[in-house]
């Protein structure tokens, strides 16, 4: 017969998990999230179970599984890797009838525990008919390609969208749940939704480098202002009826374009679009995001900021440079040379990272490379200290130029290096060497 689908509520109702291993580690964070009361008993946990049970959590039973466990719970999972305990659990629970899960024999399971994933405010859950003979991946297949859609905006109704009809009343989520304002830390804010606007760091430029929140907001704009460095490749992927606003191209010097893009973004908003600002790297990280974030307050406009991979850790990464190594370095410092050493407008302390023994990040530092080196071997650097360029990080025409601070303002003209370029000065520098070698000989 075919299982009825339902979504059990667990808000605060009783969980019985019976098992401590890989299972139950898969099976409790999603219970948690559902806000499940979790009885877990078991002799051992995994350290993740053990993490969640020292942190109050879920309340751990260090001891086998015991006739009347599952008292006074709405749902048990038989999670152990005994099956004459897993089918005592089902029994007790068959007996006081309470739904039960047994991870050994769905056959034997009153309820079968779907493949599932989350876009924005749709919860996916895919149950193959045929679960006791059918392939789970089958399943898992199928969700993942459902909510791909939907987070690329392919699929109607993605997230928080309502299919069409009337806009939600905000705090309300799709299935009439209370849906959680203020979740703590960056990014949940405010809700996105028609005249809000979502600051969205779209990492490095490798169109995969995004963060899952910062596609599934962007799925759902109305209008896009982008970037010269944002990942720009994902804007095929929006809808035909999208706005996509070029924010590099604007004509004015650099603050008015930004008084220009403030602007924009607020007027859009009051019109009452949902509004996406698709930055590079992180929105917070030489980004002018937080400059954004408080014309859109000061005009009264609801906004949020999803954070992205910057540039700053993930172009040297992408060109096998830690920004830390044991033993190498212990601190990085990252720098906006956007104005010289020695020019008035500049806040930076150049004898204090002369000096220092860290890693230096250096951003849109290629035009100035020499003032910089200079700089550097005034207050105390070696000659010697490697250098990286890593220009177009993370992008097809990625390129590195690796160099000693002596050498490297000739050889970036030499090699006619063009911006966007991290500069990594350092003997950090030297570790991605090694890993290059030995990737050589493991790859040959
Ligand atoms: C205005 S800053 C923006 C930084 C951005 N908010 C971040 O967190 O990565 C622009 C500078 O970031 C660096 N940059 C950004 N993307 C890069 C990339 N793909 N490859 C190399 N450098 C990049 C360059 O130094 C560029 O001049």
């Amino acid at each position: 017969m075919d299982p009825y689908l339902l979504g059990l509520r667990l808000g605060g109702r009783r969980v019985l998990v019976a098992g401590g291993g890989a299972v139950a580690s898969r099976r409790v964070p999603a219970l948690l999230d559902a806000g499940a009361d979790i009885l877990l008993v078991s002799p051992e946990v995994t350290a993740s179970l053990q993490d969640l049970a020292e942190a109050g959590r879920i309340r751990w039973e260090a001891r086998g599984y015991r006739t009347g466990d599952c008292a006074g719970a709405w749902l048990a999972c038989a999670c152990t890797d005994d099956p004459a305990v897993n089918a005592a659990v089902a029994a007790a629970a068959e007996e006081q009838r309470t739904w039960y899960v047994r991870a050994d024999d769905a056959g034997a399971s009153a309820a079968w525990t779907p493949a599932s994933g989350r876009a924005g405010d749709v919860r996916v859950g895919v149950l193959s008919v045929d679960s006791e003979r059918g392939d789970p991946r089958h399943s898992a297949a199928i969700r993942d390609a459902v909510v791909a859609g939907l987070r690329s905006g392919r699929l109607p109704g993605g997230p928080g969208g309502t299919g069409g009809g009337e806009p939600l009343p905000r705090g309300v989520r799709g299935d009439g749940s209370p849906r959680e304002e203020a979740r703590g830390g960056l990014g949940g804010i405010v809700p996105p939704g028609a005249g809000t606007v979502a600051i969205i760091g779209g990492g490095p430029g490798d169109p995969g480098l995004i963060t899952v929140r910062g596609r599934q907001l962007l799925a759902e704009a109305d209008v896009v202002l982008t970037d010269r460095l944002a990942p720009r490749s994902l804007l095929d992927e929006l809808r035909d009826d999208v706005e996509i606003i070029d924010v590099g191209k604007i004509p004015y010097g650099r603050a008015m374009a930004q008084e220009h893009i403030n602007a924009t973004l607020v007027s859009h908003a009051r019109a009452g679009r949902f509004v996406a600002r698709l930055k590079g790297g992180d929105p917070f990280v030489f980004g002018r995001g937080a400059e954004e974030v408080l014309a859109c307050l000061r005009a009264g406009v609801p906004v949020t900021v999803v954070p992205g991979v910057t540039s700053a850790v993930a172009v040297p990464a992408s060109a096998w440079v830690p920004v830390t190594h044991r033993g190498v370095a212990q601190e990085f410092h990252v720098v906006s040379v956007h104005v010289p050493p020695g020019d008035e407008r500049s806040t930076v302390n150049w004898e204090l990272l002369g000096g220092s023994s860290g890693t230096l990040v250096l951003l849109m530092a290629v035009e100035r490379i020499g003032a910089v080196a200079d700089e550097l071997l005034r207050y105390g650097r070696s000659p010697d200290t490697p250098v990286s360029v890593i220009a177009d990080g993370t992008l097809p025409t990625q390129r590195t130029i690796n160099s000693t601070l002596e050498r490297v303002e000739s050889l970036v003209t030499e090699e006619g290096v063009r911006p966007p370029a991290i500069v990594v000065v350092g003997d950090v520098v030297s570790v991605a060497a090694e890993i290059a070698e030995l990737m050589r000989d493991v790859t040959a």
